[in-house]
C-alpha cells in the first residue's frame, strides 16, 4: 500500500472537486436538512470556539457564522478547499473563521480543552486506521469536559454495497474507493462501541440528503 499518510489521492481529488466550485453566498444560515440545521444549532449553543476538521469550503462552520459570532477554526488536506473557505468567510463577511492547511498533524498545534464544539464531517471514515483513531484522541483531547462533536458518517456498506461500487480492501475496514479515497467501513454498532470509550452518544441516527438520496450516519457526541 502507498501513500497511506500523505494522502496525495485525497488531495488531487478534492482539489480539483474544491477548485471548480463558486465561492459559496449564504442566502440563509439553514442548511435545509432538518437534522442537519437541528445538529448544528445543539453544536454551537454556549459555545465559543469551534473547530471543523475537514472543513473543504467552510459550509458548515459558514452556516455555524451565520448564527452566532464564536471563533471558528478549520482545517483540511485540500490547499483548495482551504482556499475556498477562506473567501466564503470573506465573501460573506463572517469575520471570525481562521483556516488552516494540514492533516492530522495540525490537531496537535491546539492547546488542550480549547475548544467547546468540533465538527467531523464525513472525514474520519475517509482516513487510514491509525489517523481515524489519532482524530478521535485529539478531538478528546481538544475538547473541554462535556464538550460536544458533531460527527457524519458514510453508510455502512454490506459486501454486495462493497462489490457494486468497485471497493478494494486494503486491511480490516479499510478499502479503497475507485476514486482512490480511503473508506472505514464499519456497521454502527462497530462505530458506537469505538465511540464509547471517550464520548456519551447523545443521538444516533441516519441523515438523508435529497434529492440525490445520499443516507449517512449522525452521532452527535459529548466528550465525558
Ligand atoms: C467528504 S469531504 C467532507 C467535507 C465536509 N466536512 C462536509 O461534510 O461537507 C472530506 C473532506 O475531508 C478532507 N480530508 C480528507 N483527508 C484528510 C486528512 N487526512 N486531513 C484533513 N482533511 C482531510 C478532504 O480534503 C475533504 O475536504
Amino acid at each position: 500500500m502507498t501513500d497511506t499518510h500523505d494522502y496525495e489521492q485525497t488531495k488531487s481529488f478534492w482539489n480539483t472537486r474544491f477548485k471548480a466550485i463558486p465561492v459559496h453566498r449564504f442566502t440563509s444560515e439553514r442548511y435545509g436538512n432538518k437534522l442537519l440545521d437541528d445538529a448544528l444549532d445543539w453544536l454551537i449553543e454556549n459555545a465559543d470556539r469551534i473547530l471543523d476538521f475537514g472543513c473543504a469550503p467552510g459550509t458548515l462552520l459558514g452556516l455555524c457564522a451565520m448564527r452566532k459570532k464564536a471563533d471558528y477554526h478549520g482545517i483540511d488536506i485540500s490547499s483548495a478547499g482551504i482556499k475556498k473557505a477562506t473567501l466564503t468567510f470573506q465573501e460573506n463577511k463572517l469575520e471570525t473563521g481562521t483556516f488552516s492547511c494540514g492533516g492530522v498533524k495540525r490537531l496537535h498545534e491546539y492547546k488542550a480543552g480549547s475548544f467547546d464544539g468540533i465538527i467531523l464531517s464525513n472525514v474520519i471514515d475517509n482516513l487510514t486506521l491509525t489517523d481515524c483513531a489519532e482524530v478521535l484522541k485529539a478531538t478528546k483531547r481538544l475538547l473541554k469536559p462535556g464538550g460536544k462533536v458533531l460527527l457524519k458518517l458514510n453508510d455502512y456498506r454490506d459486501a454486495h454495497a462493497l462489490k457494486a461500487y468497485g471497493t478494494k480492501s486494503i486491511a480490516g475496514d479499510l478499502h479503497e474507493e475507485t476514486s482512490g479515497l480511503y473508506l472505514i467501513n464499519r456497521t454502527t454498532a462497530t462505530w458506537e462501541t469505538i465511540l464509547k470509550n471517550d464520548f456519551e452518544i447523545v443521538k444516533a441516527e441516519p441523515i438523508t440528503f435529497e434529492p440525490h438520496g445520499i443516507t449517512n450516519r449522525l452521532f452527535l457526541l459529548k466528550r465525558r
